[in-house]
């Protein structure tokens, strides 16, 4: 029995004998050579069957095989410049485990409907799996970064009693006779936790009953979201800028070959150092107004306004001070003019918009008791946060980092369903 390796290692495999357990990608029959093309995860490899090198059976294998199924094939390890990947697999044997038959996903064009309907099994397609493999990579980094700049990660429930962003996207359920909410955010936690551990994270699924159909909106996504206290507006964008050029970087160097797999040019993000430029809402209107862009001072920044302000800058940039109207209840406001607050959004380049979005919190109790009555949701839900105000409050600040926004703009692709394994849309819950 050979060993059995794995693609991606192969070239330390040069030479020797090697077992390959995957699955047939595509094929070329010229007749007493069948050259398979195996990918089993960890990369693709040419496997090449000379019907004198396997046995009959062998040999039938690998002439009747078809697209995505399931196979061993043993050979020998071979270096050869002109293969993907450099190495090649001579077999000496090959074996069906299951005979895939009219695999609905040929290379030809489909549509997106067909895809997504198909979703399981497109996750096999190179391109989806170069998205994904991003997807972890990028998980792995923000991770790496946070946990060794003294963050603890802790996290927070997804059944919660109260909301913590626009109580217009709240997916409600029923909990024993209580109305209970999926989780739009862990953020209201996360200030409990800073009081006992100075800084946290949280990172997992978060939920937004978004009515409207775009290509950055999901209904189900991850978010990675950093609270600190004591931090202020300012300190809250220096760790932004950090932890993004970290996850940009790393994932450039870590995920080269899957970036040019995506035929992502590379030139704008290689550019994402420290410091991001630094916009005032104030100004973000007037570049607007300047480019003929209309927005009247009060409104939130949509796509649009995003796309043409992120065309000024050749990194990603921050807008803070936004007006305290259209920011979430939480927010601090600016004390010389409490119709901004101190809140920060970071605008992705080349038109993916926003993937942060934070700030500085309120420390009043007064204030946040007001901002919660208007809520409309009992304030008997939010007791435990106001308490965070009566008890030691602080200044503090946190952020939350969309990791389906940032996957999107990392590897350029268009639409923010690609950058999760199984994407929950406005009219699609399947598979
Ligand atoms: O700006 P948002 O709503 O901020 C918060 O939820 C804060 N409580 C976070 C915090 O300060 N701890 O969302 C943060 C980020 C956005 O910038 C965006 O990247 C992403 O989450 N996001 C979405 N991503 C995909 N689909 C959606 N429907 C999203 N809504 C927000
Ligand atoms: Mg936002």
């Amino acid at each position: 029995m050979t060993e059995h390796a794995y693609i991606e290692d192969i070239a330390a495999h040069e030479g020797k004998g090697v077992t390959l357990k995957g699955w047939l990608y595509n094929k070329t029959d010229k007749g007493k050579l069948q050259f398979l093309l195996v990918r089993d995860g960890t990369g693709i490899i040419q496997a090449v069957v000379f019907e004198d090198d396997v046995s009959p059976e062998g040999f039938e294998a690998a002439r009747a095989v078809t697209q995505e199924s399931s196979l061993i094939v043993t050979g020998t390890v071979r270096a050869d410049k002109r293969a993907p990947g450099g190495y090649e697999l001579t077999a000496n044997a090959v074996e069906i485990v299951q005979l895939a038959e009219d695999y609905p996903i040929t290379p030809k064009e489909h549509g997106v409907e067909f895809l997504m309907d198909r979703r399981h099994l497109w996750l096999r397609s190179s391109r989806q799996h170069a998205i994904l493999r991003v997807r972890a990579e990028v998980v792995r980094a923000i991770r790496d970064w946070l946990d060794s700049h003294g963050f603890i990660n802790l996290d927070t429930p997804i059944l919660t009693p109260s909301s913590c962003e626009d109580t217009t996207t709240l997916f409600e359920t029923d909990y024993f006779g209580e109305r209970a909410y999926l989780a739009q955010s862990g953020q209201l936690y996360n200030e409990a936790e800073i009081m006992s551990f100075g800084k946290v994270y949280c990172f997992g699924p978060t939920f937004r009953a978004e009515k409207s159909k775009t290509r950055r909106h999901l209904l189900e996504f991850w978010m990675v979201e950093p609270e600190m206290a004591w931090a202020d507006l300012d300190e809250c964008m220096r760790v932004e800028e950090e932890l993004v050029s970290y996850v940009v970087q790393t994932t450039l160097k870590n995920r080269a070959e899957e970036l040019k797999t995506l035929e992502r040019d590379t030139t704008l993000l290689e550019k994402v150092n420290p410091p991001f430029p630094r916009l005032t809402y104030d100004s973000a209107v007037e570049i607007l107004h300047r480019e003929g862009v209309s927005i009247e001072w009060g409104d939130d920044l949509g796509a649009p306004h995003e796309v043409v302000l992120a065309e000024h800058f050749e990194k990603p940039v921050f807008v803070h001070h936004y007006p305290t109207q259209c920011k979430a209840f939480y927010m601090e406001f600016d004390p010389e003019r409490p119709e901004v607050c101190l809140s920060v959004d970071l605008l992705a380049t080349e038109g993916y918009g926003e993937i942060i979005g934070g700030g500085q919190r309120s420390a009043s109790y007064e204030y946040l008791e007001q901002q919660v009555e208007q809520l409309g949701i009992s304030r008997q839900a939010y007791e435990w946060y106001l308490d965070l105000r009566r008890y030691g409050s602080v200044p503090h600040s946190g952020f939350g980092l969309g990791l389906e926004r940032t996957v999107a703009w990392i590897c350029g692709v268009k639409h923010i369903r690609e950058t999760i394994p199984f994407p929950r849309l406005l009219g699609r819950m399947y598979p």
